[in-house]
């Protein structure tokens, strides 16, 4: 096959993976973040174990207990131990708990808080949606919805000024994984797949991430559609959430009150973004 004949997907794939390859800050887990992730999806996960692995991390213990004790939660009483930690909200949440804490430095980065508190607002969105369309595990919604845009933090450490371009052309309508090709020759939605694939997330997250802008062209349509829905509603630029009519048609969805619904999810985002501040 002559190059120019090759699939522009396959080529766009190419440029992510490379321009990962050289970044010099490639964004990373700490190691012990995917240790404990590696636990939690063993069906025969050992708490004990899991405890002992976290505590070896000062930062990460200490920021997941003042999680566990911040107002979100809600506790009558503090929490000192991780253990007690992980009896109280379950393995699940706490795997949230601690993607959102190993996440959160990438999408901090010095271009402001925008991405982060978008991420989380999305993260919640996707749990909302889940949960109340009885669709899947709410807690892996709200993982997927956290990573979504995670691609957005390599298209922004390889070029800050391409990234304010394409944003500019997203603002006034035009699409954005168009205008990402033509100043990157890859999006945002390829290169956080290939992420979570190096980050050995369950294979489901990297589906979805891939295409929470086109859910209808994923295999995972019900869970890309939940994120797509969460990512229109959580968009703070525009104040009425704008989908794509034909795809909450073809997805088995109801969205009586979009505005009602952002604001529902914008009032249960801030405890979190609270929590997480
Ligand atoms: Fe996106
Ligand atoms: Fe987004």
């Amino acid at each position: 096959m002559t190059k120019s004949m090759e699939d522009p997907n396959t080529i766009s794939e190419q440029k992510a993976r490379q321009a990962l390859e050289n970044l010099n800050e490639l964004p990373s887990m700490p190691a012990v973040v995917g240790q404990a992730l590696n636990i939690i999806d063993d069906p025969n996960a050992n708490i004990n174990r899991l405890a002992e692995i976290l505590s070896t991390d000062i930062s990460i213990t200490t920021q997941l207990l003042k999680l566990v004790n911040s107002a979100y939660y809600g506790f009558p009483s503090q929490i000192t131990t991780i253990n007690k930690a992980m009896a109280l909200l379950g393995l699940n949440k706490v795997r949230s708990l601690i993607l959102g804490l190993a996440v959160k430095p990438m999408m901090l980065s010095e271009h402001g808080k925008k991405l982060w508190h978008h991420s989380l607002r999305c993260a919640v969105g996707s749990k909302y949606l889940a949960k109340n369309l009885e669709f899947g595990d709410p807690e892996e919604a709200f993982i997927t919805g956290l990573l979504h845009d995670i691609g957005k933090t390599v298209l922004q450490v390889q070029n800050i000024n391409a990234y304010n371009e394409v944003q500019k052309l997203a603002a006034i309508g035009a699409d954005i994984l168009d205008a990402e090709r033509t100043f990157y020759g890859f999006t945002h939605t390829e290169v956080g797949k290939i992420l979570t694939e190096k980050w050995n997330l369950p294979l489901i997250i990297g589906i979805t991430v891939e295409h929470h802008h086109n859910p209808l062209a994923s295999e995972e349509s019900m869970s890309a559609g939940i994120v797509y829905v969460a990512n229109c509603i959580t968009r703070e630029q525009l104040k009425y959430p704008v989908f794509d009519q034909d795809i909450i048609d073809s997805l088995d969805f109801e969205i009586p009150d979009p505005e009602a619904m952002r604001e529902k999810v914008f009032e249960l985002s801030q405890p979190v973004i609270d929590a997480f501040s």
